[in-house]
C-alpha cells in the first residue's frame, strides 16, 4: 500500500503527487497575486510566504526524487501508442525539473536583488543567499527568468491536466483513477487494451 507496484501508485507516491500539486498551483496563484498589491505589508508578508512554500516544494522534491528513483512506476497501457508513452515520459521529466529549477531561480532572484530582505522560512529562520553578485541588473535578469518559466510550466501543468481527463473520459482507462486511488491496480474489465 505504501510503495508503487508495476500496476499501482502506492501512498507514498499519492501524497507527494497531491500536496505538491496543491502547493505548487498555491504557489503560481501567489506570485503571480502579490506583485501588484498596494498594501505593503501585506505584500511583505505574502511575498515570504512565496519564498518558504518555495523552498517547502524544493525540500519535497528533493525526497520525492530519491522515493522515485527507488520505486516502480505503473506502466502505461499496453495499447498506448509509443509517441505518447514518451511524450508522457518527457513531460513528466519537465514536471519534476519545474519543481526544482522555479525554486532555484527564485532563490536565484532574493540572492541578487540590492534590497536588504532577509528569507525567512515561515517565520522560523533566514535562509540565507545564493553566493551571486547582486545587482538590478542580475536581478531583473533572474526575475525574467523566474517568471518566464513559472509561465511555462503552468502551461505544462495544464496540458498534462487536460492529458489526465482525455484518458479518463475519452480513453476511459485508468491512469486518473490509478493516481486518485492508491492501491488501485486497474479495473479487470478495463478497456485499457482496447483503446
Ligand atoms: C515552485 C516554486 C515557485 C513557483 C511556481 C513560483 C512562481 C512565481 C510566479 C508565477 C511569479 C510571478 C511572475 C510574473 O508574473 O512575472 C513569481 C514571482 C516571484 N518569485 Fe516565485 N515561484 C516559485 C518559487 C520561488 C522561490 C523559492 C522564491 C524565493 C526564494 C521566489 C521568489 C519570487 C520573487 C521574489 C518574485 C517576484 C519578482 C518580482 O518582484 O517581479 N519564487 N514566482
Ligand atoms: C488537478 C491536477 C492534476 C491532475 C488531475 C494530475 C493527474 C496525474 C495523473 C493521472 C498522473 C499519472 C500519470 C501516469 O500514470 O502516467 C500524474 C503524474 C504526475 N503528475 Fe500530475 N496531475 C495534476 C497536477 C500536477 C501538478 C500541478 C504537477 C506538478 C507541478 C504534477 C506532476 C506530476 C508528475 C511529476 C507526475 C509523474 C508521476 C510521479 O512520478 O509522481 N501533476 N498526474
Amino acid at each position: 500500500m505504501l510503495r508503487n507496484t508495476e500496476k499501482s501508485w502506492g501512498l507514498v507516491s499519492f501524497l507527494f503527487h497531491w500536496i505538491m500539486a496543491a502547493l505548487f498551483l498555491c504557489q503560481f496563484w501567489i506570485g503571480w497575486y502579490m506583485q501588484g498589491l498596494k498594501d505593503l505589508l501585506a505584500q511583505y508578508n505574502l511575498y515570504q510566504l512565496h519564498k518558504s512554500l518555495g523552498f517547502t516544494i524544493l525540500a519535497l522534491a528533493v525526497l520525492r526524487v530519491i522515493w522515485a528513483l527507488g520505486s516502480w512506476r505503473p506502466a502505461p497501457p499496453a495499447s498506448m501508442p509509443e509517441v505518447e508513452k514518451q511524450l508522457s515520459r518527457g513531460s513528466h521529466f519537465l514536471l519534476y525539473l519545474a519543481l526544482f529549477v522555479l525554486p532555484l531561480t527564485g532563490w536565484a532572484v532574493v540572492s541578487t536583488s540590492p534590497l536588504p530582505i532577509a528569507t525567512w522560512f515561515f517565520g522560523l529562520f533566514v535562509i540565507p543567499s545564493l553566493p551571486l553578485g547582486i545587482s538590478l541588473h542580475s536581478e531583473q535578469v533572474w526575475t525574467s527568468i523566474h517568471g518566464f518559466l513559472a509561465y511555462g510550466a503552468i502551461f505544462l501543468v495544464a496540458v498534462h491536466i487536460l492529458a489526465a481527463l482525455r484518458h479518463h473520459f475519452h480513453h476511459r482507462d485508468d491512469i486518473l483513477m490509478k493516481m486518485v486511488r492508491p492501491g488501485f491496480a486497474g479495473r479487470k474489465d478495463s478497456r485499457i487494451d482496447k483503446n
